[in-house]
């Protein structure tokens, strides 16, 4: 990419932030949620108390409810791309990945990669997942003081990312530097230096992974290049879509994870320690603590979808190409779907419907068995290797309005 094509897009980020910062102060409810995160769920009761859609002056509708998020996940009227195949945000890192992508291609392309998450492989990565725990927390306890994110919760996911798609332990240090690069902007930065750095480590990301196909086609293994390699042999995959299928696993699988463990430790050590003491107490709540985590401060706070018909919703006709942003941090709270929906508690009733934090329909999360297991044996350990864990500084918000979580949360053991 050119010199004057990186200054572009540094300048279109500035901008589009500089307006969100002025629609913001105009009361644009959705560029208040983009400019202040920490602010958002007044802003959504606020929302919620007019209606389940919400309709601003300028821009997308915005869906509060969990009922009808899930109903538009689900409607096949709904895509991810405009009609007649367009992406509606090329600029974005995961733009031509199957993410964004509607059938027939999603769902070629999410079949390939399907396997990857099948349940004998997860059995293999829970042993490396909690190998990996162990030796990251154990050097941590050796500190006594330490940063949760940069020395526990972001070398846990690509490690696993790295076993998932087998990349050699040579490689590993220039795969997790690229990796970090690449997933920690996802919409672009505001520095020119970052935005030259965020492309040559995408470059050398594609150098790598062209490379492991390139033995992978000689000599396969059990991994996913290997997988999506074999299916490129009978074209069912193009070698282009191969490589980016490969970001997409550590671009959706990377941060996401991060923040589920930077969230899960804050909330339950620091904002609500009774519900500490009952992990503590009785240890197999882990899988309904990281549930409750992602229900209530899900990393990915929101997803669009666009009509590619007319559609009603709500009372409403929307007309083709209309955009529609789905408010999962809000669903997750919906009075309607869950009792007591702000409270944190980890024992919540059965027979609530799942939060919407791995989304619902076609593009529902690929890698959700893994990112529980991942939280889960996270928490587990924690709890064992540091009972007494708590938070002992600012917290360091991550800087992007479309994740949310930790970039450092300094913590004592
Ligand atoms: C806590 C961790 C995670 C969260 C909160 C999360 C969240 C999400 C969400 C919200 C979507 C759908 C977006 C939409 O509907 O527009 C998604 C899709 C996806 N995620 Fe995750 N994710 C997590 C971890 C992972 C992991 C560990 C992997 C793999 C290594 C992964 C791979 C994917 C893939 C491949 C898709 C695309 C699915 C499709 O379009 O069919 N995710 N994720």
């Amino acid at each position: 990419m050119s010199i004057l094509n990186d200054v572009s897009r540094v300048l279109k980020y500035r901008a589009r932030n500089a307006a969100v910062a002025i629609m913001a102060r105009t009361g644009d409810p959705l560029c208040r949620i983009m400019h202040r995160p920490a602010g958002e769920h007044t802003v959504y009761a606020e929302l919620r108390a007019r209606g389940p859609v919400h309709q601003p002056k300028q821009g997308p509708p915005l869906l509060l409810s969990h009922r009808l998020c899930s109903e538009v996940l689900r409607d096949t009227r709904i895509g991810m791309r405009l009609p007649g195949g367009r992406s509606a945000s090329p600029n974005n890192t995961l733009s031509g990945t199957f993410i964004e992508y509607d059938p027939p291609d999603h769902t070629r392309l999410r079949r390939l990669a399907a396997p990857a998450f099948r349940p004998r492989l997860l059995r293999d990565y829970r042993t490396r997942i909690e190998k990996v725990t162990l030796d990251l927390l154990h050097s941590a306890v050796r500190k006594g003081e330490f940063d949760l994110v940069t020395d526990f919760a972001s070398p846990l996911p690509i490690a696993v990312i790295s076993d998932l798609l087998g990349i050699p332990d040579e490689h590993a240090d220039r795969f997790a530097r690229n990796g970090r690069l690449m997933a920690e902007s996802p919409m672009g930065t505001s520095r020119l230096g970052h935005q030259r750095a965020i492309n040559a480590a995408i470059a050398d990301l594609g150098r790598l992974f062209a490379d492991l196909m390139e033995q992978r086609r000689a000599d396969p293994r059990d991994d996913v290049i290997s997988l999506l390699t074999a299916a490129e042999s009978e074209d069912r995959i193009t070698a282009d879509e191969l490589v980016k299928t490969c970001g997409l696993l550590l671009i959706a699988g990377f941060e996401t994870t991060v923040n589920l463990i930077g969230n899960a430790t804050k909330l339950l050590t620091d904002d609500h320690p009774a519900q500490w003491a009952l992990l503590k107490q009785d240890p197999d709540l882990a899988p309904r603590a990281v549930e409750e985590v992602l229900r209530y401060a899900p990393p990915v706070p929101f997803a669009s979808r666009i009509c590619q018909e007319t559609v009603d919703l709500d009372g409403r006709s929307l007309p083709p190409k209309t955009m529609l942003m789905l408010l999962f941090a809000a669903a997750n709270r919906d009075p309607e779907a869950y009792a007591e929906p702000d409270q944190f508690l980890l024992e919540r009733a059965a027979g609530e419907p799942e939060h919407l934090s791995f989304s619902s329909g076609i593009h529902y999360c690929l890698g959700a068995p893994l990112a529980r297991m991942e939280g889960e044996v996270a928490l587990r350990a924690m709890i064992e290797l540091m009972p007494n864990l708590r938070v002992i500084g600012e917290p360091t918000p991550r800087p992007t309005n479309v994740l949310r979580g930790y970039l450092h949360l300094p913590v004592a053991v």
